[in-house]
This record gives structure tokens, C-alpha cells and sequence, in this order.
């Protein structure tokens, strides 16, 4: 059973916005946990904070009430009326299931917005028996529409005008889409976030009187666009800069269990011994992307208000996927999970050495790239050129190719880089071969052209 201890020491109400702050929960989401007797909204420490004392009474009424009670308190829709009788799925490996009856009915409703109970109750063990995270009583877990919205929705919580946050620089530009108060970049190197720089630059912000970032933006496995793994040791100390600045880190792993080293990467979640690492994982690089099916990791109090958030805008990811995902966990159990991991790294890792075997063959003495260690992207730094943009853009589509113009990672998009992101996900081997070489064409038609770009640089700046 999943106990709530409030052990961390991290003021946490001083990570919320005011906005945050005056968000209350909606009744009616309070009671829906109670309709689904949901034993961590009785015991959890969530249950014990303010913002939801009021429903505290009534819960613990609900909840100790006997099966022979009479609701007439949901305003869900009768099941009766919904048009489906049945859902059997086909898994790839032979095997199957079917929702019905009250299953299907369960998974067509209404659900408390921290997520479907038997889901989360199955994610609280995989993520203890993945990460072990210290003081796991005093975390909680809520399945959100992908790394994406708990991205969004941990911001709107966490940051509010005046507020800043920390981010690698190149990253994911989903990040910046969210509209945040001041992004502040921290350059990397082949290992990611350069330590000395974040040190030098959290330790000039305080000495200048600034107010100080609230949260470090990290994606740190098989990152986004640079497919590049954090080593520990840098983990390590980008953690003890939060602990000693007293920021979180918002850990987006998606891409977690496409690692193409040996060795599992130790999350900052593991790492987390005071209670400041908010992990963002993903169903949709390894079980599918339609699903639409996340999950934060967090300490109970900022599961808390970021659930606020959630209820004020879609109230729950969608309970037909998180059944579907519960049900495969049941199915496979963990060992099933893990084997299923295993293979897709053993997927994506051909196509990385595939992509990079054409980028030589094509691309030698026009770029450089270092091998991805994870993910889904190839990032090439184009020799000789200042900006990608428009050859990627504009010839690059006439030419019968598409990448990622570099600069759309950047945090000033408008600066020139010569960098491109090339997808080895998806494609072909045929098709990344036809890639490459048109690219390669691309490139030195590029270059014999290149004063031409100097000179268009030069006019935009
Ligand atoms: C680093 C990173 N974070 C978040 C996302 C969004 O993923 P999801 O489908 O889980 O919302 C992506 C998708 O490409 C990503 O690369």
C-alpha cells in the first residue's frame, strides 16, 4: 500500500504561482475518487493538505461507507447509453485481451484526474522497482496526455510572471511552445549541460541580486535533438547545484528506455534525496504515440498542485488508454515490460548505426556529428556553413528532402546555427540512404553558393 510521509524539507508552496495558489479542486473530481474507492486519496498525504481539507470529511465518509450506499452524487453519463460492447485488441506477440462489461464501462467513464487507480497503483511499482527513489513514501504519481502536457502543466504551476527557468541549450523545442516568463540557456558539451557554466551562472545571478530560477528544464536520456546521455557524474553535480540553489529539476525521459548503452542511465530520480527531481515519463517512444499516456513522478505536494492545473483543462488523460496500458502492464508483467524495452532499443539502435554508417558514406568531409547514444535524431553540424535554415527550408524541400533546421532547438531561434536534426526513426534504409546523398548534393551546391548566404546573414542581423 502506497504510504505518505512529509519528509522532504523543500518549502514547496514557494514553487507554486500565484495562479496556482488560488486554483481550488473541483468537487466533483473529489468525488469521483471517492466513487472509484481510491485508497491513496484516504491515506496519501495529498489527501492531508490544505487544499483539499475540504473534502476531507466527506471522503473519509464516502470512503468507510458500505457497498450498500446509494449515489445519486455523479454527474456521469449512464454507460447504458454509450454505443460499444466490446474492444478486444491483438498484441503483436500473439496474445490478446478484451474489455467489456463493467471493464468497458469503467474505461469509456469518467476517472479521478490523477488517473485510472489500478494504472497508478501498477506505474507506483514499476517506478519503484526501476528507479528505487529515496523516500519513496513521500511521492506520488499522476498519468497525464504525454511527456508533453505534464511539460505544460508543471510549468503552469510552477512558473509564474517574473519567474525563470533553466534550460540545456539545444532543446526540445516543446518546451518553449508552453510560453515561459525567461528561459535562461546553458550552453553543453558532448556530455550536455556544461556544469562549470550552470555554476558560474547561478553563482553571477546571485550575486547581482536577481531572483533566481525556480526549476532546470532536463531531458536527460537520448536527448532531444543531440541524442546525447548525461553521465552520472555530471547528473551528479547539476544535482548538487539544485540542492545548493535550491531549484527543481524536471527530468523528461522520454526516451529512457532507448538507450543504446549497456547500461540502464541512473535517473536524477535516483538521485533525489531531498525531494526536487519531478520525472516526466513517456508511453509514447515505446508502447505508442496515439495512446496519448505519461506519467509525472513527483513529490506528493507538487503532484498536488500540478493536478489542479490538469483539472482545469481536460480533467483526465483519457481513461480508454490508460485501460489499455493497464491491462498490457498486467498482461506482461514487468519482466514483459522490460523484454519489450530491450527489443526496442534493439530497434532503434540498428537504425542509429544504419544512419550514421550513410551519414559517412555520404556526408565525410562535409559535416561532423557525434554518434547518438540514445533516442531518435542524428545531429549534424554542417562544415562551412553559418546557418541551415534556408537551405533546409527552402532548397532543401525543393530538393526533395526534409530535416530540422538546427536554430527551431535553439533558445534565439532567429541567431544562425549550423546544425540539422535528421530523424532515423521512422524512414527506410533505402529512404535514409536517398536522404543523405540529397542532402550531401544539397550541402555542396550549398557551399559553392555561400557568399550569397554570408551576405543574406549579414542583412538580417
Ligand atoms: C524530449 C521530448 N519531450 C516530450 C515529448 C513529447 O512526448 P509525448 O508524446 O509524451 O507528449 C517529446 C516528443 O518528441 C520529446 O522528444
Amino acid at each position: 500500500m502506497h504510504k505518505m510521509k512529509e519528509q522532504f524539507e523543500v518549502d514547496y508552496l514557494s514553487f507554486r504561482t500565484e495562479v496556482s495558489k488560488c486554483r481550488k479542486s473541483l468537487a466533483t473530481r473529489e468525488l469521483s475518487k471517492i466513487l472509484v474507492k481510491d485508497p491513496t486519496f484516504i491515506i496519501g498525504s495529498r489527501f492531508l493538505t490544505n487544499v483539499f481539507s475540504r473534502f476531507r470529511l466527506l471522503a473519509k465518509i464516502a470512503y468507510s461507507a458500505s457497498s450498500s450506499v446509494v449515489s445519486l452524487a455523479e454527474g456521469m453519463p449512464n454507460e447504458a447509453t454509450f454505443p460499444f460492447k466490446e474492444i478486444s485488441i491483438k498484441l503483436n506477440d500473439g496474445s490478446s485481451f478484451t474489455l467489456d462489461g463493467q471493464e468497458l464501462g469503467a474505461a469509456l467513464q469518467y476517472i479521478p484526474s490523477q488517473g485510472y487507480p489500478p494504472l497508478l497503483q501498477s506505474l507506483r511499482e514499476f517506478q519503484r522497482r526501476v528507479h528505487a527513489p529515496p523516500l519513496w513514501e513521500s511521492r506520488d504519481i499522476m498519468i497525464v496526455s504525454g511527456a508533453q502536457d505534464g511539460l505544460s502543466k508543471t510549468f503552469e504551476a510552477i512558473l509564474g510572471p517574473g519567474d525563470s527557468l533553466l534550460v540545456h541549450d539545444p532543446f526540445y523545442p516543446g518546451v518553449q511552445v508552453v510560453g515561459l516568463p525567461e528561459v535562461i540557456p546553458i550552453p553543453q558539451d558532448e556530455y550536455g549541460v556544461d556544469a562549470d557554466i550552470l555554476r558560474e551562472t547561478l553563482r553571477n545571478r546571485k550575486l547581482s541580486g536577481k531572483k533566481m530560477p525556480k526549476i532546470m528544464y532536463i531531458n536527460s536520456t537520448g536527448m532531444n535533438p543531440t541524442g546525447i546521455i548525461i553521465p552520472l557524474e555530471r547528473r551528479k553535480e547539476i544535482y548538487r547545484l539544485a540542492c545548493e540553489y535550491n531549484f527543481l529539476i524536471l527530468d523528461d525521459d522520454p526516451y529512457h528506455f532507448v538507450h543504446f548503452d549497456d547500461v540502464e542511465p541512473k535517473s536524477f530520480l535516483s538521485l533525489d534525496t531531498e525531494g526536487r527531481v519531478i520525472r516526466l515519463d513517456s508511453f509514447s517512444k515505446v508502447i505508442s504515440s496515439g495512446l496519448r499516456i505519461g506519467f509525472i513522478t513527483a513529490p506528493a505536494p507538487l503532484i498536488a498542485s500540478i493536478e489542479l492545473h490538469l483539472q482545469s483543462s481536460h480533467l483526465h488523460a483519457p481513461t480508454l488508454s490508460q485501460v489499455i496500458v493497464y491491462r498490457l502492464m498486467k498482461l506482461w508483467g514487468y519482466d514483459g515490460i522490460m523484454n519489450h524495452f530491450m527489443g526496442i532499443r534493439r530497434f532503434y539502435k540498428q537504425r542509429r548505426d544504419v544512419i550514421a554508417r550513410l551519414a559517412e558514406k555520404h556526408l565525410n568531409d562535409l559535416v561532423d556529428f557525434v554518434l547518438p547514444k540514445g533516442g531518435f535524431f542524428l545531429w549534424i553540424k554542417v562544415r562551412g556553413i553559418n546557418d541551415t535554415w534556408k537551405m533546409i527550408m527552402q532548397r532543401g524541400i525543393t530538393e526533395g528532402i526534409i530535416m530540422v533546421p538546427g536554430s527551431v532547438f535553439m533558445k534565439d531561434s532567429s541567431k544562425p546555427c549550423n546544425a540539422i536534426r535528421a530523424s532515423f526513426a521512422k524512414a527506410s534504409y533505402e529512404e535514409m540512404d536517398l536522404a543523405m546523398k540529397r542532402l550531401a548534393d544539397l550541402i555542396r551546391s550549398e557551399l559553392r553558393n555561400n557568399y550569397s548566404i554570408m551576405n543574406e546573414n549579414l542583412f538580417i542581423n
